[in-house]
Parts: C-alpha cells; sequence; structure tokens
C-alpha cells in the first residue's frame, strides 16, 4: 500500500486487479458480429500494409475454424506480444496516418468474442513469432500460451511457406459454431452476409479507390460493392460540400440513386440495395480513413422526431470522409461501427440530410410528378405523358388529373355538350383519392410498386383502352404515335401493351 499526499488530503492506494477470466468474458460481450470482428482485422492488416488478406471459415462438422491470413509486415516476437497486449496502444498514441487502429484491443476483443481460442502467428524477416489467448486457460493471471504450431488449417499449411505477414486463428468458436445451435446451412449463409459486408464496408480498397486491398473469403475475390451505384448512368450525384469544424473538415457527397425502374432486371435492382436491402442501407455512409465506419442510417438527425428510415427515401445515400482524428468529436466506439456527429456539423449535415431525402422522394415517386421524365416509361416525352399531376401547396397534396392530358381531351370532344359530366367525376375522383389507403398498401408490400394487371383482368382492360386510344388517335391534334399513346395511359406491361394493340386494330 503506498500513500500520497495531495494538498492536504492522505491518500492510500490499494491495488485491485482485474479478474482475468472475468474481465475477458465480459469483453466477449461488446457485441461484435462475425462480419464486424473481420473488418476489425481487416483493418489491423491495412495498417501493416497488408496487399492481400485471405479468410478461410471452415465448418469441420459444427466446430468451426475460421483463419485470416495477410501479407503484411509482420511482427517480431516482442511486436507480437505488445500486438497481444488488452490495451496496448491506446487511443493516446499517435499513429501513422492510415492506421485504422484506436484502443490498442480489436485484434483481442473482436476475436475472442467469436472464439474462446486466439491464436496469432507472425512472419518478418523470415522468423515466425507464435502466441495464443485461450479464454478458459487464462486462470488468474494473464498467461498466454506460446504454442509451436497454429490449428491445422489451409492457411496455416501455406503460411508454413509464405513471406512476411500475419495469421490468425480462431478456434473452439461458440457464436459462429454447433453450440449456437447453428447447422451447416446457417453458417453458410453468414459466409454470404460476411461476404456482403466486407464487400461493402472496405469497397473503395476492392475497387482500388482507396489504396489497394484484395480480400477473398474461402477462394472467391470479393468484387466491391459501391453504396452509390456510380456506374449507372441515372445515379444523380449532388456537388459535394465541405464541412469546417474546429480543426479539421468532414466531406459530404449526396447522391440520389436510380428509381427500381431503372435496373435492368430485378436482381441487379435487389444487389445495388445491398446488405439489409433499400430501406435499411439509405443516408449517411460514414468513412474513416476510406473505411466504412456506418452503412445507412440518420444519425439521429431530423430534429425533435429524428428521422427514421423511410420507403420513401430510400434512394437517398450520403457519403461522409471523417479523418482518422476526428475519432473524439465523432465517439467513434470501440467496434468501430457507430459514429455520432458532434455539435458543430449537425446542422449542415440536417440541411444536406433534408435536401436529400426530399429529392429521393421526387425520384420515388417520378409517376406522380409532372416532370416524371427520369422514369424509363416517360424518357422521349415526359412532359405530357402522365395523366396525374401533383399539387403540392403547403398542406396535404393533392392529385389532379390533367385536363390537357391527350386522353382526357378526346373524351371532353367525344362529350361535346355533356363534357360538364367528365369534369364532375373527374373532381370528384380527384376529391376521394384514398391517399392514407394506398400509402399504407405500397408500405405493407414494401416494393413501393404498384400491382400490374393479372392475365384475367388483361382481356377487360384492353378492350375499354383501345376505344379511349381509338378516339385519341382520331383526333386532328393528335399526331402522336400508337406506342407514346400507350405509354402516357400507363400501358406498359408487354402482356397489357399487346393485347390493346390488337384491339385497336380491330376495331
Ligand atoms: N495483421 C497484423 N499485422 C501486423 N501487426 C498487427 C496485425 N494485427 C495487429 N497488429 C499489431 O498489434 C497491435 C494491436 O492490434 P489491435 O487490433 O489489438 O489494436 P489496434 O489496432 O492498435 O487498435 P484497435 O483496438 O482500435 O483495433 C496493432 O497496433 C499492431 O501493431
Ligand atoms: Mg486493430
Amino acid at each position: 500500500m503506498n500513500s500520497n499526499a495531495v494538498g492536504d488530503l492522505s491518500l492510500r492506494h490499494v491495488e485491485i486487479k482485474p479478474s482475468p477470466q472475468a474481465l475477458l468474458r465480459s469483453l466477449r460481450g461488446l457485441g461484435y458480429s462475425p462480419e464486424t470482428a473481420l473488418a476489425d482485422l481487416i483493418d489491423n492488416s491495412l495498417a501493416a500494409g497488408a496487399r492481400e488478406v485471405r479468410i478461410r471459415l471452415e465448418w469441420r462438422d459444427g466446430n468451426p475454424l475460421v483463419e485470416i491470413l495477410d501479407d503484411g509486415a509482420g511482427m517480431s516476437f516482442d511486436q507480437l506480444v505488445e500486438a497481444m497486449r488488452f490495451g496496448g496502444a491506446g487511443p493516446d498514441v499517435e499513429r501513422k496516418g492510415d492506421d485504422l487502429g484506436r484502443f490498442g484491443l480489436g485484434l483481442k476483443t473482436a476475436s475472442l468474442s467469436q472464439c474462446r481460442e486466439l491464436t496469432v502467428a507472425s512472419r518478418r524477416e523470415s522468423v515466425v513469432a507464435r502466441l495464443a489467448w485461450d479464454v478458459d486457460r487464462v486462470g488468474q493471471g494473464w498467461h498466454a500460451d506460446a504454442p509451436d504450431g497454429s490449428p491445422p488449417g489451409e492457411l496455416a499449411a501455406e503460411f508454413q511457406s509464405s513471406g512476411n505477414g500475419t495469421l490468425v486463428s480462431w478456434s473452439k468458436m461458440d457464436r459462429l459454431g454447433g453450440l449456437w445451435g447453428l447447422d451447416r446451412d446457417a453458417f453458410n449463409e453468414r459466409i454470404s452476409e460476411i461476404r456482403a459486408h466486407l464487400a461493402m464496408t472496405f469497397h473503395r480498397f476492392l475497387s482500388g479507390e482507396a489504396r489497394r486491398l484484395a480480400i477473398s473469403v474461402n477462394d472467391r475475390t470479393l468484387a466491391a460493392w459501391d453504396p452509390f451505384c456510380r456506374r449507372h448512368d441515372a445515379t444523380m450525384a449532388l456537388p459535394r460540400d465541405i464541412i469546417r469544424g474546429p480543426d479539421s473538415a468532414i466531406t459530404a457527397r449526396p447522391y440520389i440513386l436510380p428509381h427500381r425502374d431503372r435496373f435492368a432486371s430485378e436482381r441487379e435492382w435487389e444487389d445495388a440495395g445491398g446488405p439489409g436491402g433499400w430501406v435499411e442501407r439509405q443516408g449517411f455512409y460514414v468513412y474513416r480513413g476510406d473505411r466504412i465506419v456506418s452503412a445507412g442510417g440518420w444519425l439521429g438527425l431530423g430534429g425533435a422526431r429524428a428521422w427514421t428510415r423511410e420507403e420513401s427515401s430510400r434512394l437517398a445515400r450520403i457519403a461522409l470522409d471523417l479523418p482518422v482524428s476526428m475519432d473524439e468529436a465523432w465517439r467513434i466506439d470501440i467496434r468501430k461501427s457507430v459514429a455520432r456527429p458532434p455539435a458543430w456539423a449537425r446542422g449542415r449535415l440536417a440541411g444536406l440530410g433534408a435536401d436529400c431525402r426530399r429529392r429521393a422522394r421526387e425520384v420515388f415517386a417520378w409517376r406522380g410528378s409532372r416532370s416524371g421524365g427520369r422514369g424509363r416509361r416517360s424518357d422521349t416525352d415526359g412532359e405530357t405523358s402522365w395523366p396525374w399531376e401533383t399539387r403540392s401547396g403547403k398542406a396535404v397534396p393533392r392529385y389532379r388529373v390533367r385536363r390537357d392530358h391527350p386522353a382526357v381531351a378526346a373524351v371532353v370532344e367525344a362529350l361535346g355538350t355533356e363534357s360538364m359530366l367528365l369534369e364532375g367525376l373527374l373532381s370528384a375522383l380527384e376529391l376521394t383519392v384514398p391517399v392514407e389507403r394506398i400509402w399504407l398498401d405500397v408500405a405493407e408490400q414494401g416494393g413501393g410498386e404498384f400491382a400490374q394487371p393479372i392475365a384475367t383482368e388483361i382481356a377487360e382492360l384492353a378492350a375499354s383502352l383501345a376505344s379511349l386510344v381509338r378516339s385519341m388517335s382520331n383526333r386532328d391534334d393528335a399526331g402522336v404515335r400508337l406506342d407514346s399513346l400507350l405509354r402516357s395511359l400507363g400501358v406498359i406491361q408487354p402482356a397489357l401493351r399487346e393485347a390493346v394493340i390488337r384491339k385497336v386494330g380491330e376495331i
């Protein structure tokens, strides 16, 4: 016991050592998922200058082995001892600009959240060092094991004959193994989720936008997943915005992704949605040193009633780049999966977010908008094609049938003096558009798409639409091709389109 006088207070110190087993057990519960844990190890490989990271996950009858092998600089025995120390180089240590580490914990906490035995083997200048933490053997002291070999796996065999680099092996896996009730199929499913998560988190490295890193999972190289669909020509990139803080700046770039109809196939649309899907993946993508820490969500912005992830704003995504030096201000957590904007940035970010959400809603609802020209269906004559217009005043938007639409004009003409009847009917319909009902239906259905007519409805629809199209094309000022008349009535589904054309020919 020491005693120490501070002012007039006399303090006595009592050393209280953590209980290794209890502390380890608690650290295991930090809340990593297998994919966030692997991402943490990839951060380390990047910091060690690796060009390639190979990951293997083997099921082994419910007793899985996970291996991560990189070709980075590797560690000497002394360096490995420091690497295996809990709380080695903590937040106060100065780090290189591209070092994604911060807490001196990731290697240990991320690994032991998934397994009970962590073995690290590292080769530097032809010398191999190896240390292991075994949760069940830590006992009362902090004694790591120094085994002669790594758990036998495919990458362990390769490590034997490779150059500088580090092999991390997770064995006695509980979280991903049979112990947690997983079966082989569920394990494989998790591997797909891991692939998707890593392809997203490290997309700038995988694509070479940042320093290039190749990552493979079970021998399949990951392709970058770009959250902003920048290769799609209908993606709208809004101007970059720089938000200056007390000592450094963050960059924000909003994107409005294309409407569902602009994707060539359902599959492409789903892919572009990303892990968890379109609704989940809207919002801010926070990058810390080019690596994504948080993919989507509105960062608690939006005022008293913070914005939620809504169907209608699902096409809004904003890239936000933070320098690693802003960790403190953004309260980056140990798992590097949560970031919170500091007060000085909130106003600007909220402005950007509101603008991006508004534009995204416009694209989302393009069929109801006057300028619906962003949708494929009205590419050629967007201004005149759509029979609906939205009047959004201050209160609730109103939906009106356009009186100058060729179909309406044709019917007015045909009715002659009786056309007031049509006007009455349209007005009554407009007053009673079941907006809430439609909204609920679309939200519940989840897709935000309107049902297309089914086979049994087609014959009936075709007959009535055909006579309307006929009278539209009979008008003197029509002069429009059948094609665009059909489009202007929303007749785009191939089967219905064919049926109407056939009927028009018969009339
Ligand atoms: N694959 C690797 N190659 C070389 N050195 C490594 C590797 N993995 C870890 N290290 C070394 O071990 C140290 C500890 O890693 P660990 O992930 O526990 O903490 P950190 O990266 O410093 O911080 P954080 O907790 O934020 O990840 C690293 O700082 C690095 O020096
Ligand atoms: Mg780390």
